[in-house]
């Protein structure tokens, strides 16, 4: 997709952007600095337990982008978690820092997730409808709005909004 291409030209050229983040595997140790973004990210955030659950799981993609630097000074600028359950691989939590969006780095996490993963496997995730900027993501990545699952948040008991990747799903390109 010819739009995600320019994401990318962003990240790597745009001079606000001096540090390119890294996309690496996430790791346990990360967690301090996920939940920060995560509570930042989130009005109902999710548990330092619940991270690890998911991360524990052999069929779990859980990616970190990384800023520069070295040991404790080296800054998470976000995070992507991804399982696999029976035969199709649900998005699960994905979320950049605020003052670090719109650089090109959600786009990195997924294309990467999509990468480990295989682009000819299905892909799910459920979004709150009125999170325009992720499905505006998740559709620039080939997902399609299927349906609704009524109630879905607790905590507003929004419905949420179900899409779908498919191989067959017009995507020409799945990585920027
Ligand atoms: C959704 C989120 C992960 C996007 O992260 P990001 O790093 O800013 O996204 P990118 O810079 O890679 O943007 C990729 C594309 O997504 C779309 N997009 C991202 N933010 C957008 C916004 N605020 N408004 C409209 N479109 C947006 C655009 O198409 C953008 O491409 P462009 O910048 O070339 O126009 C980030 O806004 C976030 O962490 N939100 C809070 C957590 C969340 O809602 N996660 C999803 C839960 S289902």
């Amino acid at each position: 997709m010819s739009s995600i291409l320019t994401t990318s030209d962003r990240l790597m050229l745009d001079p606000v952007t001096t540090d390119k983040p890294t996309i690496r595997s996430l790791s346990l140790a990360d967690l301090p600095q996920v939940i920060g973004i995560e509570r930042r990210a989130f009005p109902t955030a999710w548990s330092p337990a619940m991270f690890a659950i998911e991360m524990s799981k052999p069929s779990t993609i859980a990616l970190a982008a990384a800023l520069p630097g070295r040991g404790r000074s080296r800054r998470l600028a976000g995070y992507l978690i991804c399982s696999r359950y029976a035969d199709v691989w649900h998005l699960m939590n994905v979320a950049v820092d605020p003052p670090l969006r719109r650089q090109g780095i959600a786009v990195a996490l997924m294309a990467a997730m999509i990468e480990r993963a295989g682009s000819q496997e299905a892909f799910t995730l459920e979004v709150r409808p009125s999170n325009a900027p992720a499905i505006t993501l998740y559709e620039r990545f080939g997902f399609r709005r299927v349906g609704l699952r009524p109630g879905y948040y607790r905590d507003t008991g929004e419905d949420a909004l179900i899409m779908w990747r498919t191989a067959g799903s017009g995507v020409t390109s799945e990585a920027p």
